[in-house]
């Protein structure tokens, strides 16, 4: 089908989505990054399509395939997909579910290092990456109408949740238990508790398929139809 134009609950309504990890150069071969898979992120790339969205999903380097009609723009690291999310907008809705490096190497390498006949070790100056779901949760003429971001904690997951909800300045929190007993990193099952200004709601144990259908609906809900 072709982008924006199917039926359903989000017909006529733009999607952001952000899904994957983010790698980092350290020099042209080596990086830094966060574990992730992007099955959640793009799990609801789907989901919000499958409702009649027109999805934008700016993504980190994965091995997920690209969801069925969905925009996808690959990305390395996280200046990279501020700078895409950006060009994305205007958007009715953001969901933040990439795992963002937190930092990357100040000042990357432009050949690759070699190793020092001495033993010496190269050290690595780091700098705080620009928070995407910060940025675009900010007030301005291009917010979008409804942020949501993710917590992924182990532990004090509620709590931590509501601190980010705040600090970041989004209107949804999607906390995630990613503790021994919950879901696991790259694994199917997700524990999710999803924090609203209104409420917190606790889902019971779904698959990250499931979590994505759950969350696509809730969305379509607060919107409404398109105007
Ligand atoms: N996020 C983002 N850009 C960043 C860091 C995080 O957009 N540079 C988003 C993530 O996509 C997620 C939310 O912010 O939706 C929370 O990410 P998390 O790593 O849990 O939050 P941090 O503020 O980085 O806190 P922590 O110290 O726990 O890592
Ligand atoms: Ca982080």
């Amino acid at each position: 089908r072709r982008l924006g134009t199917a039926d359903g609950p989000l017909a006529g309504r733009r999607v952001l989505v952000t899904s994957g990890p983010t790698h980092e150069p350290i020099d042209p071969v080596r990086y830094i990054a966060n574990r992730s898979s992007g099955k959640q992120g793009h799990a609801i790339a789907a989901a919000l399509a499958a409702l009649g969205a027109e999805v934008t999903l700016v993504t980190g380097p994965v091995t997920q395939p690209d969801p069925a009609g969905v925009r996808v723009v690959p990305v390395e690291s996280a200046r990279d997909m501020l700078d895409a999310c950006r060009a994305a907008l205007p958007v009715d809705v953001a969901v933040c579910a990439a795992a963002v490096a937190d930092w990357r190497v100040a000042s990357s390498a432009a050949q690759k290092l070699k190793k020092a006949p001495d033993g010496d070790s190269p050290t690595l100056t780091l700098a705080e990456n620009p928070d995407i779901l910060a940025t675009l949760s900010a007030p301005g003429p291009d917010r979008p109408a409804l942020m949501v971001g993710f917590a992924a904690e182990t532990e004090h997951v509620i709590a931590h949740a509501r601190d980010k909800r705040a600090r970041k300045g989004c209107d949804w929190i999607v906390a995630n238990d990613v503790g021994a007993a919950a879901g696991t990193f790259g694994g199917d099952a997700n524990t999710v508790t999803l924090l609203t200004g209104d409420g917190e709601e606790g889902w019971p144990p779904l698959d990250k398929t499931e979590v994505a259908e759950r969350l696509a609906r809730r969305i379509a809900e607060t919107l409404g139809p398109a105007p």
